[in-house]
């Protein structure tokens, strides 16, 4: 770890166990600082639904973490712009920042801790600022909802267009997407689950989690004709067309979204690699999309569907975790690998393909939660 990550998590310890308070005086100093900025948060701001000081805190101590790399900072500024960022907001925030940190930490707080942070907010804003300037692309697109077709109590397949222009995308890679008109400025990530097409319509597949704001209301409420907000893409789960290697996707849930994209793009070019969709769920209710799978399975000899359950025992196919169940067929040493679902769908599935020796460069996954 470098000096400057240590000195951050070294000083955020002071603060650590007081953070509700720390997030409350964040919040406060920067409202009055300039009331105008409280338009830009979502209307309901409990500390724990308020996302912007973790994310502050979680960047500033990965500042030296190759990951959090210039391209994803700028990124994550230009993907700011959708929250109606300007440049000059950069030091409010930073000032507001500083101020609860010494705030709370009190006596305790030194200046080498407060040059730290300093820097690192600095590093960091600078590359934020200068994606944001450098983007051509709209702050958001404004998408019409065409289709909502709930598929089981808590799923929801819905298709969208962009009004104005289009959006350039590849499979494999998610959006933002907000709901001026039931979530209004509360964003979330959702995977593309169509390749980039002529007439430009996205397909999203949703599911609404427990006390979930967002995805509840879009799975819940949502419906056709309604206007949809959409934030520039991003994510590297893509293809690799030079690759000639045979392909494995694990899916979990709504996790299939981004592998249907990357197979109905297959089905443009692909006549010579294998490719193996591993779609699990605990029910065959949760199989929500596997009637379309089989038909395109069907269709290209080169697709071959493997649906699992692992808590329905009137299932006739796989049985268990799909996590596992992978690991039952194989040898997949050679494969390009693509893994999509829940965090703990995710990392079990990294422990099996570790197990059986794929080497971690073949493997491209996105987790959608932290948990
Ligand atoms: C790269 C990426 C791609 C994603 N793609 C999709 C997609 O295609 N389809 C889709 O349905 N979702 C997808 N998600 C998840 C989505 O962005 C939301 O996080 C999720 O739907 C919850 O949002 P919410 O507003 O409903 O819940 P929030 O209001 O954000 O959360 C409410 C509560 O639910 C818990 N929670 C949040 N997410 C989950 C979860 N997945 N499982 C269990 N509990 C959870 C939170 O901890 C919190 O306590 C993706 C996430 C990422 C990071
Ligand atoms: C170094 C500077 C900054 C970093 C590293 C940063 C990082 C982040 C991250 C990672 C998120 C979470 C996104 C998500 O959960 O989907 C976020 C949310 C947000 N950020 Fe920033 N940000 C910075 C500066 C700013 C500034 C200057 C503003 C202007 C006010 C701002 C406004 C917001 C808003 C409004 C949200 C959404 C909050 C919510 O939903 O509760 N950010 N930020």
């Amino acid at each position: 770890m470098g000096n400057l990550s240590r000195l951050l998590k070294e000083s955020w310890t002071l603060v650590e166990e007081q953070q509700d308070k720390v997030a409350g005086y964040f919040y406060a100093r920067m409202f009055l600082s300039n009331p105008e900025l409280r338009n830009l948060f979502p209307v309901t701001m409990d500390v724990q639904r308020a996302r912007l000081l973790g994310a502050l805190v979680t960047s500033m101590q990965l500042v030296d973490d190759p990951d959090r790399s210039d391209e994803y900072l700028h990124a994550l500024g230009r993907d700011h712009r959708k929250f109606h960022v300007e440049p000059e907001h950069y030091e409010v925030v930073g000032g507001a920042l500083l101020e609860a940190l010494r705030a709370f930490a009190g006596e305790r707080w030194s200046i080498e801790y407060d040059q730290a942070w300093r820097e690192a907010y600095q590093a960091i804003s600078a590359r934020m600022i200068a994606g944001a300037a450098t983007d051509t692309n709209p702050p958001y697109w404004n998408a019409e909802v065409l289709t909502h077709e709930r598929r089981g109590p808590d799923v929801a397949v819905l298709t969208c267009r962009p009004l104005q222009y289009p959006l350039p995308y590849r499979a494999g890679q998610y959006v933002s997407v907000e709901s001026p008109r039931h979530r209004p400025r509360l964003w979330r990530t959702y995977s593309i689950a169509n390749a980039p097409d002529a007439d430009n319509t996205l397909e999203f597949h949703v599911r609404a989690v427990g006390a979930g704001w967002v995805s509840s209301a879009l799975v819940r409420k949502v419906r056709p004709g309604e206007l949809l907000r959409v934030a520039a893409p991003m994510g590297s789960m893509t293809l690799d067309a030079s690759s000639t290697r045979d392909i494995v996707c694990v899916a979990g849930g709504t996790g299939l979204a981004p592998i249907k994209a990357l197979v109905q793009e297959l089905t443009r070019y692909n006549r010579t690699r294998w490719v193996h969709v591993f779609f699990g769920a605990r029910d065959r209710d949760g199989l929500y999309d596997l009637d379309e799978l089989n038909q395109l399975a069907a269709r290209y000899p080169w697709l071959s569907v493997v649906p699992a359950c692992s808590d329905d025992d009137g299932f006739t196919g796989e049985q268990g975790l799909v996590s596992d169940v992978v690991g039952r067929y194989g040898p997949w040493a050679e494969h390009d690998f693509f893994v999509s679902g829940s965090a703990p769908m995710v990392r079990s599935t990294l422990r099996t393909l570790a197990e059986l020796q794929v080497p971690s460069i073949r493997i491209r996954y996105d987790a959608f939660s932290d948990g």
